[in-house]
């Protein structure tokens, strides 16, 4: 079948067989069918959808792309994490280091920024000197001495996943269910973990918006998982506001050092100890209650902060040499009211704009630059608090649009007036 009988037939919603898929994705990944085909064939498929058995047949073909770690050699239990992609979602470095610390293998293969949802190894990159590519055998190695290494989707495994995600990345074409599932679950099988924690996000913010859509993602998550002989576990968390404090590549990871350090407590803290305890569920086979305990104790005794701090040092970076732009803006808030909203998906979208994500696959990003938010949900706010602080391209111009507009408030209301001045004098 021609790639455009493939495109047709999506388009009208019937079901494509796995000869077809392979024709269409392959024939991509060899060069013989051009990025507006295929992008044409991913918006169907985003419009249209997948039934089960074609995204197990496309999570296939990713796989088989590509090589599968075989993680034989590394010593113990190895339990990998995923996040379908937030704003600020900096939990991966602070789940890796904690769930490594307590002696369970973490090998993460991440991604980049997504859409407006930032990426790990963009954060780790902002680490002058940090290897986000490590061969096979240094990948074995560290996992057997420091318990944990965070590399780039390599060019081996699931290969095509890669070259697919970036054209989803700027076609409009990454808000699909199948899509998103069979790009996460070929990564995740690829890297051959025996465990693996899903953290399926849902909000503004995510690329899930609402919950029943994370939870047919769970299922078919799972579905596919176990289909590998995988022991799959997924969360559905929220979305809706930033998580944390930072935006920004190099804010971000200032950021995970404070948690590291039990410098801050909000939900990104709470949310990172819950998907680091069901790791530990998974990985140990204890109760919940128990891994939480001993997450806490990482926390507390600074063995996560130690891990983090190894987990660098093992992957040639060097912190101290880790920047934040000197040009940066103070944003004032032009109403007054108790904020009862923020809107995750503006502030992922402003921090791309400012230079930490990629509009096009080619952009460079800029790692200096970000957001910091001084006001969050529950904060009262008068008119010329600053409500968040830019930090921008050294060269940029200021922002000039009134960014209050991110925010929701309650706004103050009006002392009632005493039953005199009700009172209307005619
Ligand atoms: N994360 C991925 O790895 N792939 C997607 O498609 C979305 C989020």
């Amino acid at each position: 079948m021609s790639m455009v009988d493939t495109i047709n037939k999506k388009r009208l919603g019937k079901v494509l067989s796995r000869e077809e898929l392979e024709e269409a994705f392959n024939g991509y990944f060899q060069g013989n069918i051009p990025d507006y085909q295929m992008s044409s064939l991913l918006m169907a498929i985003c419009l249209r959808g997948m039934t089960d058995q074609e995204t197990l047949d496309l999570t296939d073909i990713f796989i088989r792309s590509g090589e599968v770690l075989d993680l034989s050699e590394v010593d113990g239990i190895t339990v990998d994490k995923h996040s379908t992609g937030g704003v600020g979602d900096k939990t991966t470095l602070i789940v890796a280091s904690i769930v490594a610390s307590l002696g369970l293998k973490v090998p993460k293969m991440s991604g980049r920024g997504l859409g407006h949802t930032g990426g790990t190894i963009d954060k780790l990159e902002s680490i002058p000197g940090f290897r986000v590519n490590l061969s096979r055998e240094e990948f074995i190695h560290q996992l057997n001495t420091i318990g944990v290494a965070i590399i780039s989707q390599t060019a081996h495994l699931a290969p095509l996943d890669k070259k697919v995600y970036a054209l989803r990345d700027v076609t409009g074409t990454v808000e699909s269910i199948p899509l998103i599932a069979s790009s996460i679950m070929s990564k995740k099988i690829a890297s051959g973990a025996d465990k693996i924690v899903l953290d399926v996000k849902v909000g503004k913010g995510a690329l899930l918006k609402t919950q029943e859509e994370a939870i047919e993602i769970s299922r078919l998550m799972k579905k596919i998982g176990h289909h590998y002989q995988k022991d799959v576990d997924t969360m559905i968390t929220y979305m809706d506001i930033p998580l944390g404090t930072s935006i920004g590549n190099a804010l971000e990871i200032l950021e995970v050092m404070r948690i590291l350090s039990n410098e801050e407590n909000n939900y990104l803290v709470a949310l990172s100890k819950a998907l680091a305890a069901k790791m530990v569920q998974l990985g140990l086979g204890i109760s919940i209650q128990d891994a939480s305990i001993r997450v806490e104790d990482s926390l507390k005794s600074g063995k996560a902060y130690k891990k983090f701090m190894e987990l660098i040092e093992a992957q040639g970076g060097d912190i101290s040499g880790l920047r934040v732009s000197s040009h940066t803006q103070d944003i004032l808030s032009t109403k007054s009211g108790h904020v009862i909203d923020m809107d995750a998906y503006r502030f992922g979208k402003l921090s791309l704009d400012l230079g930490g994500g990629r509009k096009t696959k080619e952009d460079p990003i800029d790692p200096k630059v970000g957001i910091v938010l001084k006001k969050k949900i529950g904060d009262d706010v008068k008119v010329g608090d600053v409500l968040c602080t830019l930090y921008l391209r050294e060269d940029a111009p200021f922002i000039q649009e009134d960014l209050t507009s991110y925010y929701t408030f309650q706004e103050e209301v009006e002392p009632p007036k005493s039953v005199d001045d009700s009172v209307e004098i005619v």
